[in-house]
């Protein structure tokens, strides 16, 4: 088992562990009897995880004798909001959870920023720890400490700031993804070689049959670079005062793809796109040469992940989100931008017109 820790400011959170592993269930049930003591556990999960995983780990954490209760709701984005969380508590409430419990997220992105949001405001609120199950929630959403829920007017209105007591990473959990939820992961994981470590694209670009083929042992060096990288601007920025929007690389356009798709399109492959036309609007800016721009989209391409808009997702669709963005923020809309490989920068705003002329290169 591999150890990360992460350093935070202690006036606002405090600091804890990253574990990364392979098949360690019974390990984490004994770290969490030992390190994690409360009057009561709770498990949270979705319907889909539940039976892959969540009754396995229940019945392993009562094997330790722990007194430990399960609570699942329909998996999906659909379960993001407020009337689930509003249930879930109702069913804490029943099972008499206190400020003495602890909640376990396990499963994707919903369930972990779900549960954190609960766990922040239950009783001003409970300690929780982060199991994420999927490749994107093992890099990217467990780790610091952003919780939400979704409202009809937009994704991750309503949150909170809130870090978990450990985050337990287990590659295991990987081995039963779908090809897009993989896809979602790799996404932010090129992310990552873009903004922090040229060494860890390069890396990327060398092992990109490995990384197809799921290859444990490159998986879990690569998980434990992002998380390194993660965790590094978390440390520097926690509460997103600047610094920490670098993470945004390529969601802007990313978040606008996905929206002009209806959300058919998987936020990975929408991402990888964003991330394709951000180094070319860094292109047109004076920064990254157009050799940068190639490696970047080869590699994007290589990976299995989409360089063209697909068929049917128009540039005026993708143009309209941005400018509904824009008015959210209320001035022009930060870009993440590349000065080269592994250096990001944010820029204040991008011409509609250079916008346009890259998503126009972008067609299919
Ligand atoms: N996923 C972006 C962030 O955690 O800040």
């Amino acid at each position: 088992m591999m150890r990360i820790k992460v350093h935070l400011d202690k006036r606002l959170s405090e600091s804890h562990e990253i574990c990364i592993g392979y098949d360690f269930q019974d390990r984490i049930g004994l770290l969490i009897v030992k390190d994690h003591p409360a009057n009561r556990y709770v498990i949270v999960t979705d319907s889909n995880v539940s039976g892959l995983y969540g009754k396995n780990f229940l019945e392993k954490l009562r094997d330790l004798g722990l007194p430990v209760e399960l609570l699942e709701f329909s998996a999906g984005e659909g379960s993001k909001t407020m009337d689930t969380a509003l249930a879930l508590t109702s069913r804490l409430l029943e099972l008499g959870v206190d400020r003495h419990s602890l909640l376990l997220a396990l499963g994707g992105g919903v369930v972990g920023d779900l549960t954190g949001f609960v766990a922040s405001i239950y009783m001003r609120s409970v300690p929780f720890i982060q199991l994420p199950t999927t490749l994107m929630a093992q890099v990217d959403s467990s780790i610091g400490g952003k919780t939400a829920v979704n409202l009809p007017q937009g994704k991750n209105l309503l949150g909170t700031f809130y870090q978990p007591k450990r985050i337990f990473i287990d590659l295991k959990f990987l081995e039963t993804l779908s090809d897009d939820e993989y896809l979602n992961g790799v996404a932010e994981i090129v992310k990552y070689g873009l903004i922090d470590e040229p060494g860890f694209f390069e890396l990327l670009e060398k092992e990109v049959p490995a990384i197809r083929a799921r290859n444990r042992e490159l998986l879990e060096k690569v998980i434990e670079r992002s998380c390194r990288i993660k965790k590094g601007v978390v440390e520097i920025d926690e509460q997103e005062s600047g610094f920490r929007r670098i993470l945004n690389f390529g969601h802007t356009l990313g978040h606008a793809i996905e929206a002009a798709s209806n959300f058919t399109l998987a936020h990975g492959k929408a991402v990888a796109m964003g991330m394709i036309a951000a180094a070319g609007i860094s292109v047109e800016s004076g920064f990254l040469t157009p050799a940068e721009r190639d490696r970047i989209e080869k590699l994007i391409g290589n990976l299995g992940l989409p360089v063209r808009l697909p068929e049917g997702i128009s540039q005026s669709a993708v143009l309209e989100r941005i400018a509904l963005d824009k008015k959210k923020e209320g001035s022009d809309l930060p870009f993440v931008l590349l000065k080269k490989i592994g250096i990001p920068f944010i820029s204040k705003g991008v011409d509609k017109s250079l916008l346009e002329k890259i998503l126009g290169e972008m067609k299919s």
